[in-house]
């Protein structure tokens, strides 16, 4: 067990959590969700992400939803902060070791289809690891070879799918493409990335999959689409723009998630 899973274990109890939840860019609010919370600073958690990204929170919460027992990451570390893929890593193996059997995801993205307009959800029905970087590397056992077919749950996408129809959410589902950031993309590089087959770009999610995958828990994706690809609408694109166009999406993952949740 990592030391941060006994800290953990000894602020909020024994008991195993059923999922967690990391946030995205704007998306922190989520953590209102949860009843009966307790929370604990990432800088207490041993290898939980130090840095941070404007938008994003830095606290690990517990608590219940939906009638399970959820831990909330209210922030992640991205590839682009100290460039290691695998900065996720100690924080989902803890995840793991709490007896968590799903990892929900949450970002924000830009949006290669016209028709995925800000504002949407898409659901990642599959990735794209464009920034080409892996957080298996250096991982010495077998176990580094995880299959990546159906990385993206389909029961679980298939229940998002329906969950979204009964709330009378738009749920777009697609192909998440992941670029290593901090830069936004050119122009060039979203009529590539369109292309190529993706749906959004993103700067984070793909690395947590992995890692997610290769520690055996079951994962769901889910982008909040704050702007259209980089030369695809008159807009200018910057980290303002996701700030401002994030609660967009997040009312609408309000609704959606704790529904998923009590399906899990
Ligand atoms: N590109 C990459 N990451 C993003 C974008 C984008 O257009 N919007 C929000 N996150």
């Amino acid at each position: 067990m990592t030391k941060a899973a006994k800290t953990i274990r000894a602020a909020a109890g024994k008991a195993p959590i059923d999922a967690a939840l990391i946030l995205g860019s704007g998306l922190s609010r989520l953590g209102d969700l949860l009843t009966d919370r307790i929370t604990i600073p990432f800088s207490d958690l041993k290898g939980f992400p130090e840095g941070g990204v404007s938008g994003h929170g830095r606290d690990l919460l517990v608590g219940e939803m939906a009638g399970k027992r959820i831990a909330i990451l209210t922030g992640r570390q991205h590839y682009y902060e100290q460039g290691d893929a695998a900065a996720m890593r100690p924080a989902i193996a803890t995840l793991a070791d709490l007896g968590a059997k799903t990892l929900l995801l949450t970002n924000s993205a830009g949006s290669l289809d016209p028709e995925i307009v800000p504002g949407e959800l898409m659901v990642l029905s599959d990735h794209i690891n464009y920034a080409g970087m892996n957080p298996l590397i250096g991982e010495e056992t077998d176990r580094r070879f995880v299959n990546l077919v159906d990385t993206y749950d389909p029961a679980l996408r298939a229940a998002s799918v329906k969950v979204a129809e009964k709330l009378g959410i738009t749920l777009r589902e697609g192909v998440y493409m992941w670029f290593s950031g901090p830069t936004f993309e050119t122009p060039a590089e979203i009529r590539m990335a369109r292309t190529l087959g993706a749906d959004a770009v993103g700067m984070s999610t793909v690395p947590e999959a992995i890692l997610a995958r290769f520690f055996g828990l079951s994962v769901w994706a889910c982008s909040s689409v704050t702007n259209m690809g980089a030369g695809m609408a008159s807009e200018t694109i910057s980290h303002d723009q996701t700030k401002q166009m994030a609660p967009l999406g997040a009312k609408k993952l309000n609704a959606l998630i704790p529904e998923l949740v009590a399906q899990l």
